[in-house]
């Protein structure tokens, strides 16, 4: 028996990173999980540990750039469990190592089509359900945001909306009894852990930039903050955002 038991959840993004981590620790608290992805392998694989765990999940192959494709999504997690109770905007694409100068159109297609603009699509489509007696939306914003960290121009412009979006949905959702908040990550996982295998003096740097140096993990420290927004121990908390990034932010 976990805290979510027989709740629906969709996770964006959870063919790999830290969505699958995020997946797993909604999958161990009893959650139904949709595992939304671009990467169908990906999120084939995340279904297969998931079931594995004796849970009930579902694979999406979308491109949540598309909203017919994210209003597929949500359709399918509820022909399949009935509802939308927890919505996890994971998903973000980026082209990073770019000077500020030089940001072009299809970088801000990326980030922001990524980022915010599929945020609000999958919170319009997941509302008429989220909006059953128990909705929770969870956003991912980063670390890097905070900072701010140079040459993420794009992606850092594209978070900040997340925020705006996180907090005027809170507002307005409120009387649904749907709570929104987001999370902060940093130095997370596959994706940047394989950026700094490749720059070991960008790792050095990052981590002597953090409270707690080390890596954090995607099931065990996202994941469990999601946990905690999903679940009955957050009822009272909206519209803010959880650092989970080893004090980095608050270091800087
Ligand atoms: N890894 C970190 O250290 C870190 C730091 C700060 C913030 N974050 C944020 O956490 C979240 C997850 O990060 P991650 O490192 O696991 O990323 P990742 O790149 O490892 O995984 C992202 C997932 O999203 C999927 N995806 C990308 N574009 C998509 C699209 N158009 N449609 C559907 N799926 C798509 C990818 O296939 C991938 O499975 C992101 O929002 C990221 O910005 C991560």
């Amino acid at each position: 028996m976990g805290t979510l038991n027989g709740k629906s959840a969709i996770v964006t993004g959870a063919g790999g990173g830290i969505g699958r981590g995020v997946a797993l620790a909604l999958a161990k608290e009893g959650a139904n999980v949709t595992v939304v992805d671009l990467n169908g392998d990906g999120a084939d694989e995340t279904v297969a540990l998931l079931t594995g765990l004796g849970a009930d999940a579902l694979a999406v192959h979308a491109d949540i750039r598309d909203s017919a494709q994210v209003d597929a999504a949500v359709s399918a997690a509820v022909d399949r469990f009935g509802t939308v109770d927890i919505l996890v905007n994971n998903a973000m694409g980026a082209r990073g190592q770019v000077a500020f100068e030089d940001i072009t159109d299809d970088d801000l297609d990326l980030a922001f089509g990524t980022g915010p603009i599929a945020t609000v699509y999958f919170m319009r489509a997941a509302f008429p359900y989220l909006k059953n007696g128990y909705g929770r939306v969870i956003n991912f914003r980063s670390g890097a945001e905070m900072i701010p960290l140079g040459g993420m121009g794009s992606y850092i412009a594209a978070k900040g909306a997340i925020g705006g979006i996180t907090r005027v949905a809170a507002r307005e959702w409120g009387v649904h009894g749907i709570t929104v908040n987001s999370i902060a990550p940093s130095a997370m996982t596959a994706a940047a852990k394989g950026y700094f295998d490749a720059n070991p003096d960008k790792l050095k740097e990052v981590l002597s930039t953090q409270s707690l140096q080390r890596f954090g993990d995607g099931e065990a420290d996202a994941g469990r903050a999601v946990v905690y927004l999903a679940g009955p121990d957050a009822s009272y908390v909206t519209g803010t955002t959880i650092s989970v990034d080893g004090g980095g932010a608050f270091y800087s």
